[in-house]
């Protein structure tokens, strides 16, 4: 039996709209006067402490929960509960999400022309991706707010996650899929985990229009990114990425860019960070999209962020296959706060980034290989410099989209499409499976061939 929170533990959180600045019930996403997104504050916080404790025994409190046989203090999520909305404890759904590894990329970090390079990977979540340090919140949130249903629509890693979180808490869940344009290993996840899954003839931005639509007829509680509790969770991850720098922040961080819900909350784990006195400056935050759906990229350098500028997005990073971004606003204030930047990188950078982050041992999926694709175009344009700490936010496992990695081994993934004659930068990092006869002496001769 899992106790109740305590009250020193639990922190007063309320909704605010970023727009108009209003208040809103807690099962809402969108102000009612303005219609701009909410996001979750916490007015009971002092000026460098949280429930009369201050920075350095919150440090203390958040690592000996590392060795506690509590779920809750098992999760990467929970064991910063200070910092998030109260949630009774028995209402908390937890796969032990979180304690993710932060990796050194010496190769990658030479190839980008910088020093020092890490990776946080968020695709060593329990269902692969960092949707799960989110989920844990929003659907633990749906518990307790007596949900039988959820819903997401999703370009795949959301609703593995959410059908993993939703079959763990007892709930039903929904999921809405673009019909052919997700890989089949986030599919194959969403089912196995017991979502109802519809493939519709629509892109992401038109399975968002639909579930927006059914969450107002149905009692189904939506949990896309909008949802102000899955940015909360999501903002762990930043926290625990300076909890293993030693509380040093990076010069920089680089995270991918879709419904820019990610990013967000990236910068808000470093603004609420900063204002409980945990770092003393601010790392910049910049966000990377496919330059085939680049709304955010094109909205700052055409509008300077004044108006959203969606896009008909085509990608075969399909995790960020995103035209129309929910949280751009939210993004965009990251962006300018931190002094980051937004930079976009085309569809072979992506492959090439992918191949070197997986000829580090690591692997990710392409959607998180935009960052070091990024990386190496801030380098080049001197935004970051040669001595500069980056850390890269890595999201999606490698094992997420097989199907892109073997193409690419294949040498096959460009082919009849417009990038097919750039592809040749990418042959030295393909490794195509090689067919052999059982022969011992086949094998010894391709050994030695490739000691050569
Ligand atoms: N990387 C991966 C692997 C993703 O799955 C996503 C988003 C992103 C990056 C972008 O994050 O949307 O917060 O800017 N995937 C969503 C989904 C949209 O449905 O799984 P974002």
């Amino acid at each position: 039996m899992i106790e109740p929170a305590t009250k020193s533990e639990a922190s007063v959180s309320q909704l605010r709209c970023i727009g108009c600045g209003r208040t809103a019930l807690p099962d809402r996403f969108r102000c009612e006067h303005c219609r701009d997104l909410l996001e979750i504050v916490y007015p009971g916080w002092e000026e460098n402490s949280v429930a009369g404790q201050d920075a350095s025994s919150l440090k203390q409190l958040w690592r000996e929960r590392r060795t506690s046989l509590d779920p809750a203090d098992q999760s990467g999520v929970w064991r910063f509960r200070e910092v998030l909305p109260a949630i009774a404890k028995d209402r908390v759904i937890t796969i032990r999400e979180g304690n993710t590894p932060v990796y050194e990329l010496p190769h990658c970090a030479r190839k980008a022309g910088i020093k020092h390079l890490l990776a946080k990977h968020q695709g060593m979540n329990p269902t692969g991706s960092f949707k799960d340090t989110g989920m844990t919140v929003a659907a633990s949130f749906a518990r307790q707010a007596g949900y039988r249903w959820v819903a997401c629509a999703s370009t795949g890693n959301t609703s593995a996650s959410m059908a993993a979180y939703a079959a763990r808490g007892g709930l039903h869940s929904l999921v809405l899929i673009p019909d052919g344009k997700i890989s089949w290993g986030k599919l194959s996840q969403a089912l196995d985990y017991g979502a109802i899954t519809c493939q519709l003839k629509t892109d992401f931005d038109g399975c968002v229009r639909v579930l927006n639509e059914i969450v107002q007829r149905m009692p189904v509680y939506l949990l896309n990114s909008v949802n102000p509790y899955r940015v909360e969770g999501q903002k762990t991850a930043g926290f625990e990425l300076l909890e293993q720098l030693g509380w040093e922040p990076p010069s920089h961080i680089i995270v991918p860019g879709g419904n820019l819900a990610n990013s967000s909350a990236i910068g808000k784990a470093l603004r609420e960070m900063k204002q409980l006195g945990l770092v003393s400056r601010l790392p910049k935050i910049s966000v990377i999209q496919a330059e085939g759906a680049n709304p955010l990229v094109r909205t700052i350098r055409e509008t300077g962020g004044k108006k959203l500028i969606p896009v008909h997005a085509d990608t075969l990073a399909t995790a960020i296959r995103i035209g129309n971004p929910a949280s751009w606003k939210k993004a965009l204030r990251v962006i300018q706060e931190s002094g980051g930047t937004v930079e976009q990188v085309s569809e072979v950078e992506i492959a090439l980034a992918k191949a070197e982050i997986g000829a580090e041992g690591i692997g990710c999926e392409p959607a998180s290989a935009v960052t070091l694709a990024g990386l190496k175009k801030l380098v080049k344009q001197g935004f970051v410099g040669s001595d500069e700490t980056v850390a890269l936010i890595l999201t999606g496992h490698l094992l997420k989209d097989s199907e892109f990695t073997l193409k690419f081994h294949r040498g096959d993934l460009f082919e009849g499409t417009p990038q097919s004659g750039e592809s040749g930068a990418l042959k030295p990092f393909q490794r195509a499976p090689i067919v052999l006869e059982p022969s011992v002496n086949a094998v010894i001769d391709l050994l030695q061939s490739a000691e050569r």
